[in-house]
C-alpha cells in the first residue's frame, strides 16, 4: 500500500530539492499539494513511501524531471489579460515595423502548453493582415520555453480540446486559425511555423537564446524567492535588444527587484516595462 504521509524532515528535504531544481518555493503546510500531485506518480513507479521517493530523487534524473512536471502549475489561457496583445498590435509591431526589416524576436519564457506563444503569433498575423507590407510573414520569430516537458509536448502538438480552446479564444479567431480534428482543434501552420519550443529552466543560463525585442515572462516569477526573481530580471535585461520590452503577469512587478526598466502604463489597465537606455546595471539580491 502506497502512503504519501510526509514527516517534517521529509517535507523540508522535498522543499529544498524543489527550490534547488526549479526555483519554486513551497510555502509551509503545502503537504496537500505534494500529496495530490505526487501520489499518482508514486503509484505508477511503485514507490512505496515518501522517504523512498526522496532516496530515489538523488540518483534518478528522470524521476527528478517527472516530479518537476508534477509540481509545476501550468494554468494558462489565450490572450491572457488582453492588454499585452493590444500593446503588441497597437504599439510594439508598428514601432518595430519601422526598424529596417530586422527579424523581430519574441520570447515567451514560461509558455506552459503553448497558448501564450501561439496568441503572440496570431497577434503578429493579425497585424500583418491589417497592415500589409509592413512586416513580412517570416519577419517575426517566437520562442516558447518552459521547464515542464509535459507542457511542452502539448505546446508542440498545438492541439487543444474544446475546454482549453474556449478559454480566451474568440469564435472568429478560432475559425480562422484552427482546424477541427475530431474533438480537438489544431492550430494552423501559419501560426505554428513561426513558433519554436525549447525546454529551459529559468534558473539556468539563457544567453544562448540570443537577444529579443520583447520578453513575456508571465505568471512564473510569483513562484520564486526574491533573489531568484531579481537574478532572472537582470539576466532578461541582458537578453533584450535596445529599447526592448518585458511583460510580467498582472500580479508581478519589477519594484524592488530590478532597476533596468522604465515603467510604461498601458491604457490604465496594465503595465509594460521597457529597458532603460544603456540597460540597467544593478543586480539586486
Ligand atoms: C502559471 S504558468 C504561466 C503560463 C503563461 N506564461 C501564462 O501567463 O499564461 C507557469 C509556467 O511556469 C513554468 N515554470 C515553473 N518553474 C519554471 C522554471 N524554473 N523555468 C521555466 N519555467 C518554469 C511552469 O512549468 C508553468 O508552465
Amino acid at each position: 500500500m502506497i502512503t504519501a504521509s510526509i514527516s517534517p524532515d521529509e517535507y523540508e528535504s522535498f522543499r529544498e530539492f524543489l527550490e534547488d531544481a526549479s526555483g519554486i518555493v513551497l510555502g509551509d503546510n503545502k503537504h496537500y499539494l505534494i500529496t495530490s500531485r505526487i501520489t499518482r506518480l508514486m503509484a505508477e513507479l511503485s514507490i512505496q513511501s515518501f522517504s523512498e521517493l526522496l532516496d530515489r530523487i538523488q540518483e534518478d534524473q528522470r524521476l527528478r524531471h517527472r516530479i518537476m512536471d508534477a509540481m509545476t502549475t501550468n494554468e494558462t489561457s489565450w490572450f491572457r489579460d488582453t492588454y499585452p496583445y493590444e500593446f503588441l498590435m497597437e504599439k510594439f509591431f508598428p514601432e518595430r515595423a519601422r526598424q529596417n526589416g530586422d527579424l523581430i524576436r519574441i520570447w515567451s519564457a514560461a509558455c506552459s502548453t503553448g497558448q501564450e506563444p501561439y496568441s503572440i503569433s496570431i497577434a503578429a498575423n493579425e497585424f500583418m493582415i491589417k497592415n500589409p507590407g509592413l512586416i513580412s510573414s517570416d519577419g517575426v520569430q517566437v520562442w516558447g520555453t518552459d521547464i515542464s516537458s509535459n507542457a511542452l509536448q502539448q505546446a508542440r502538438a498545438g492541439s487543444y480540446d474544446d475546454v482549453a480552446l474556449s478559454r480566451g479564444m474568440s469564435p472568429d479567431l478560432r475559425k480562422r486559425y484552427f482546424r477541427q480534428e475530431g474533438n480537438q482543434w489544431r492550430v494552423s501552420n501559419d501560426v505554428k511555423k513561426r513558433v519554436n519550443f525549447q525546454e529551459l529552466n529559468l534558473k539556468a543560463g539563457f544567453a544562448s537564446l540570443g537577444k529579443f525585442d520583447i520578453i513575456f515572462c508571465r505568471n512564473v516569477l510569483i513562484y520564486f524567492a526574491p533573489a531568484l526573481k531579481s537574478d532572472i530580471m537582470y539576466r532578461m535585461s541582458q537578453s533584450l535588444k535596445p529599447n526592448g520590452y518585458l511583460v510580467l503577469g498582472g500580479s508581478e512587478t519589477i519594484s524592488g527587484y530590478s532597476d533596468s526598466f522604465e515603467i510604461l502604463r498601458w491604457k490604465s489597465v496594465g503595465v509594460i516595462y521597457q529597458l532603460k537606455r544603456g540597460g540597467g546595471n544593478l543586480r539586486f539580491s
